[in-house]
């Protein structure tokens, strides 16, 4: 039997689109993130979920994340955030995917793929305007679109860059990749292109208004219901989607002085109850969680004990009444009152939400609720 439950709660990713679009306008469209199995969400409810809503394109890291939405029957234009590799041209044409282009050699070896299959595929020029990763840097954009536009089997859908700390409210360096942004859009129009798709802005930058008016926006975080940050003046009525809910195991009353867990790193001061939870490393719940996490039982918040193992955690439930082995214990979500957001634990391993998602979601066995 599996103890350890994580639980997608649909109807909270229909409202958070929904609350998103809200605050983008009708005007401007999205690109769900979907990748990294909708950062440990599942990318395929996800983004079945929300072609349901009418979302007409998805956004994923990389060609077998692309290929998997085919398989699984989603249909819409589907771009590959990483770009592609040239061994990957023929299935990207194959399945009307849409790479993300700054190599010449790849944009040339696509055309002549979309030629030989008798078909024109999109790309969209990904510019590094401050991110320092991926993309062609602006003062190359001139010479790059010269020789891109010669090729016959490539059309330019669309162009994008990416933010690097649009989840600091007001960060100056976020108006500095704005204005070289614009610089490449400048470039293209200079080559005649003036009705590609735009696109720059994550859930930072849409928190802040921060180049949402290009038409078209590509949130990830906010979809799964976390802020990519605190600070925000006013913010997206956005509602966590994933929930991680496990079982007390054991429970032992202890004498004071009994050591906990592996290293000894925790000594009870005083008699304590002591219950354990089939949870650890190895389902997400990282080890730097050891003495600082906190977990819910009977709506009362009882703090992790002892180093995190790989499969159980121990944790403290002294003065929680009539704690009986089997009873709920919720890791991440809401019990009663209380609540244990991704934000806290990510604060306690040093990390964002993101990490959290990403690591609980994969490691576990997902149910998927309000379909
Ligand atoms: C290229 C790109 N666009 C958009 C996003 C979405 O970012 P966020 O989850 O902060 O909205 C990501 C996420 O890492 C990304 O890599």
């Amino acid at each position: 039997m599996i103890l350890n439950q994580v639980i997608i709660d649909l109807s909270a990713l229909r409202n958070n689109f929904m609350e998103i679009k809200k605050w983008v306008g009708a005007g401007t469209r999205i690109m769900p993130v979907v990748k990294s199995d909708a950062y440990g969400h599942g990318m395929i409810p996800v983004a079945e979920t929300l072609s349901g809503l009418g979302v007409d394109y998805l956004g994923v890291f990389e060609l077998e994340e692309a290929l998997s939405l085919r398989a699984a029957g989603i249909k819409i234009p589907i771009l590959i955030l990483m770009g592609i590799m040239d061994e990957e041209v023929e299935e990207v044409v194959q399945h009307n995917l849409t790479p993300a282009i700054f190599r010449f050699e790849i944009a040339r070896s696509l055309s002549d793929m979309s030629l030989k299959k008798g078909k024109i595929t999109p790309v969209h020029l990904k510019v590094d305007t401050g991110m320092g990763r991926l993309g062609i840097r602006p003062e190359e954009i001139g010479r790059f679109l010269k020789r891109l536009l010669s090729l016959k089997g490539i059309i330019l859908e669309g162009i994008f860059s990416h933010f690097s700390v649009s989840e600091q409210p007001d960060h100056p360096y976020t108006q500095e990749q704005m204005r070289e942004f614009m610089h490449a859009i400048i470039e293209c129009q200079r080559f005649g292109i003036f009705n590609t798709a735009r696109h720059i802005a994550n859930s930072g930058a849409i928190l802040g208004h921060i180049g949402i008016d290009y038409g078209m926006v590509r949130p990830g975080i906010l979809l799964y219901g976390s802020l990519p940050s605190s600070g925000w003046k006013k913010s997206i009525p956005v509602r966590p989607v994933m929930t991680f809910k496990s079982r007390i195991i054991l429970i032992k009353r202890v004498p004071p002085n009994t050591s906990i867990s592996y290293g000894r790193s925790y000594i009870t001061d005083k008699e304590q109850t002591i219950a354990t939870i089939p949870v650890g490393y190895d389902d997400g719940y990282s080890r730097l969680l050891s003495n600082k996490g906190v977990v819910l039982v009977h709506g009362r918040r009882a703090p992790v004990v002892g180093a995190v193992c790989m499969n159980l955690t121990m944790i403290d439930i002294t003065g929680i009444p009539d704690v009986k082995e089997g009873d709920e214990v919720v890791v991440l979500g809401i019990q009663g009152k209380e609540r244990i957001t991704a934000e806290e634990i990510a604060a306690q391993m040093g990390t964002i939400s993101y990490e959290v998602y990403c690591l609980i979601g994969k490691s576990n066995q997902r149910t998927y609720i309000n379909r």
